[in-house]
């Protein structure tokens, strides 16, 4: 098959605010032989996006093509023989024509050249690519946060942060499914609703409400077993004052900045367990990938997970900064998707 010299992308050439985000024309990727060649359709889009646009984290390079994550159809296979035979790919489930959803920095262009074993995932058939990338790297983290950050179980009083929000969907749903009862914040009644529809039995509106006061009203003054919280500076300290004694809190996130350090000591209070986890060092080896992909595309194939998409966008420089202001603005409940082609 051939293909064009140059593909179409969106994406930065410099660190900055959402002005930095331009329409870029980009070499069309040079394929080695452990790569499979995908041409995108769907590209989502997170707050990891605007880390690396604004620089709380480093760019690994430039230009940096935007979203961390994309979804499409793979056009050409590894060329390497022996891997093509070997039993660790084959138990990946890769074919030309297949769908799969990819969780790569730099993923926002045309057709993308990723390494068979790096964050790929085949899409069954009953999940589309547009569900599929939308469910991808806050599907993952929401899994891997109740299974393996802390392992929520029946009964247990769980805390989640913007509840309305990507992540915090997948969380209330996924703690609700295993018998938690589920507390969430957000800032508006609209917001509250929605959450309630995904699971959660109580939402404090923390505009106007204290959620201290609530929490332990809620939790008969012991405090939730576990807070998710991917706010981070702005409600860091408040997790210490609502967490149980041996409770834990995980600090996902920074929608709000990042968490200074924090003194040791500060943990011997209440015993507290506290976390700062990313999703890429729960989900590394093979074999870890196969397991979240297989169950995150279970989990929305049954509809045991509804992914909530809030809109979607241009695949040009004005939709994705659309895009990113909507995310950082707040004015987001569930998952933001630049369309880069049809299905
Ligand atoms: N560790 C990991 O591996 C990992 C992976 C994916 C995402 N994350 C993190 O998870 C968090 C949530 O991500 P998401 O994609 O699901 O986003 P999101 O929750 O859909 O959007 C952010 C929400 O945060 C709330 N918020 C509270 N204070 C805010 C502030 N000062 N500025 C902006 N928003 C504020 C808003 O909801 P309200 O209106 O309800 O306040 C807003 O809608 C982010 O911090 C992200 O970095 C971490």
């Amino acid at each position: 098959m051939s293909y064009p010299a140059t593909v179409r992308s969106v994406g930065i050439n410099k660190i900055g605010g959402v002005e930095a985000i331009e329409d870029l024309t980009l070499p069309f990727p040079k394929r080695k032989p452990n790569e499979l060649l995908v041409k995108v359709e769907w590209g989502g889009v997170n707050f990891i996006d605007t880390y690396l646009r604004s620089g709380l984290y480093p760019a690994p390079f430039l230009p940096l093509p935007m979203t961390r994550e994309a979804s499409g159809v793979i056009v050409e296979l590894p060329s390497d023989e022996a891997l093509l035979q070997s039993e660790e790919f084959k138990l990946r489930g890769f074919k030309r024509g297949g769908k799969v959803a990819v969780g790569n920095t730099g993923s926002l262009k045309e057709y993308i050249s990723v390494p068979w074993d790096s964050y790929v995932y085949p899409v069954p058939d009953a999940v589309s690519t547009r569900v599929a990338v939308a469910a991808l790297l806050q599907g993952m983290t929401a899994i891997a946060q109740v299974t393996e950050s802390y392992n929520v179980q029946k009964g247990d009083l769980v805390l989640i942060h913007t509840i309305a929000g990507g992540v915090g969907l997948l969380l209330a749903q996924l703690c609700k499914a295993r018998g938690a009862t589920v507390i969430g914040t957000t800032s508006t009644p609209e917001k509250a609703e929605l959450a309630t529809v995904h699971g959660a039995d109580h939402v404090i509106l923390y505009k106007s409400e204290d959620v201290v006061q609530r929490v332990n009203e809620l939790t008969r003054g012991l405090g939730p077993h576990v807070i998710y919280d991917g706010v981070g500076k702005d409600t860091f300290d408040a997790d210490f004052k609502m967490i149980r004694r041996k409770g834990t809190i995980v600090s996902f996130g920074n929608a709000s900045g990042a968490v200074p350090p924090v003194p040791l000591f500060k943990l011997t209070e209440k015993n507290v367990k506290l976390l700062r986890p990313t999703v890429d060092k729960y989900v590394f080896t093979v074999d870890e990938k196969n397991f979240y992909g297989t169950e995150l595309y279970r989990l929305v194939a049954s509809g045991e997970l509804k992914i909530n998409i809030h809109g979607e966008y241009p695949f040009t420089a004005d939709g994705v900064q659309r895009a990113q202001l909507d995310l950082v603005e707040g004015k987001t409940t569930g998952k933001l998707l630049i369309k880069v082609s049809n299905e």
